[in-house]
């Protein structure tokens, strides 16, 4: 007998997260190096791994549900009160606790398209709805054709910065004009995972922005430049009130003693991490002056990665880069992204796309 049972309808039209993707080639080319995910090519630092290995003893014992002490940590490191954030298994996962929160069936949820792709999956789980804005050609926040979809169904916008895939940040005066605007019964999510590789800017200032707007909860990850993405821990600042409902919409536990520990000890040196995003920052220019070089188009990013608008080229972009052995993400109809990763990575994909005839192709 099979069992009855009714799937959420905002759940039919979407897949789960990447689950077509293998860690081959399409074709069964092996891959050398993945350059897919926009992690930070290197190790975690000495102090961070001692921090983890400490508490392997204590692994029979659950982690704080509240993960206080790293609550506490970030809210010094942001300038704000403990109750005024929420950390969570990975910023996706926070994403998610907000999206739960306050969307239901009905609602709307707005951002730019393409953007990060489990936004269409996180809006499906919480039975609300996508509306999707085109970029700019630049590959920026288009804000007016934003706003045009904000409606009375609207109860969230995400906005990227700098936006993946294409590395454009939204400027800050823009962002108040567009906050200012918007009516008091939406939330903007501003989702700065990649903040940190915006080097040579304004500083962020998104603590100014958490005091001037009751309307913007600001989300920030220790997956990208903190190079703990695998042990899934990142956070939310904005309101109270809106923060305890997503601090209610958690999985209990899901916050690691590891990933708090990692997370704290990574705060706390965080002098000797962005120095290395120096490093990230050049190995990005160069990898950009190498694809021009050949011809390809690169959009300028802010991030941990390059973006170039091949439009329906992208597909046999990302095929050539895979036959190099190198894994880039194809964003079909739109472009491709590659992230910034090991030297050795960028010299074989460059010296492959340099030998091939690929004029006819992209
Ligand atoms: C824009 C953006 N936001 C959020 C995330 C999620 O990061 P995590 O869940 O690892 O914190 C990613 C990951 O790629 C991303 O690109």
């Amino acid at each position: 007998m099979n069992v009855r049972f009714a799937e959420r309808s905002t759940l039919r039209a979407v897949r789960a997260y990447r689950d077509k993707e293998s860690s081959n080639g399409e074709d069964g080319t092996h891959i050398t190096f993945d350059l897919s995910s926009n992690e930070l090519a290197l190790p975690p630092l000495p102090t961070v791994l001692g921090g983890i290995e400490e508490r392997l003893p204590q692994l029979a014992r659950y982690p704080d549900p509240t993960a206080r002490d790293l609550t506490s940590e970030v809210a010094r490191h942001l300038c704000v009160s403990a109750d005024e954030l929420a950390v969570g298994p990975g910023s996706a996962g926070v994403l998610q606790q907000l999206l739960l929160a306050l969307c239901g069936k009905g609602d709307e949820v707005v951002y730019a398209w393409p953007g990060f792709d489990a936004y269409p999956l996180l809006v499906a789980i919480s039975g609300a709805t996508s509306v999707q804005a085109p970029l700019t050609a630049s590959g920026g926040h288009d804000l007016d054709e934003i706003r045009t979809r904000v409606s009375a169904r609207t109860k969230v916008v995400i906005l990227c910065s700098p936006h993946n895939p294409t590395g454009a940040t939204i400027d800050h005066d823009e962002l108040r004009g567009f906050l200012h605007s918007l009516p008091d019964h939406v939330v903007t999510v501003l989702d700065e995972a990649y903040v940190e590789f915006d080097r040579g800017s304004d500083p962020p200032g998104t603590p100014g922005l958490l005091r001037e707007h009751r309307n913007i909860v600001v989300l920030r990850t220790f997956s990208k430049a903190y190079g703990l993405a695998g042990l899934r821990v990142g956070y939310a600042a904005g309101p109270q009130q809106v923060m305890a409902a997503v601090r209610k919409a958690a999985i209990p536990f899901g916050v690691t003693r590891f990933a708090e520990q990692a997370a704290i000890l990574s705060l706390r040196s965080e002098g000797e991490l962005m120095e290395r995003l120096a490093a990230a920052a050049a190995a990005r220019e160069e990898l950009t002056a190498g694809l021009r070089t050949l011809g390809l188009p690169v959009l300028p990013s802010r991030a941990n990665f390059v973006w170039l608008p091949l439009a329906g080229a992208a597909e046999s972009f990302t095929r050539a880069a895979a036959s190099a052995g190198v894994k880039v993400r194809s964003y079909p109809g739109h472009g491709a992204r590659i992230s910034v990763g090991e030297t050795e990575a960028h010299r074989m994909l460059l010296a492959a796309l340099g030998q091939k005839d690929h004029g006819a192709e992209f």
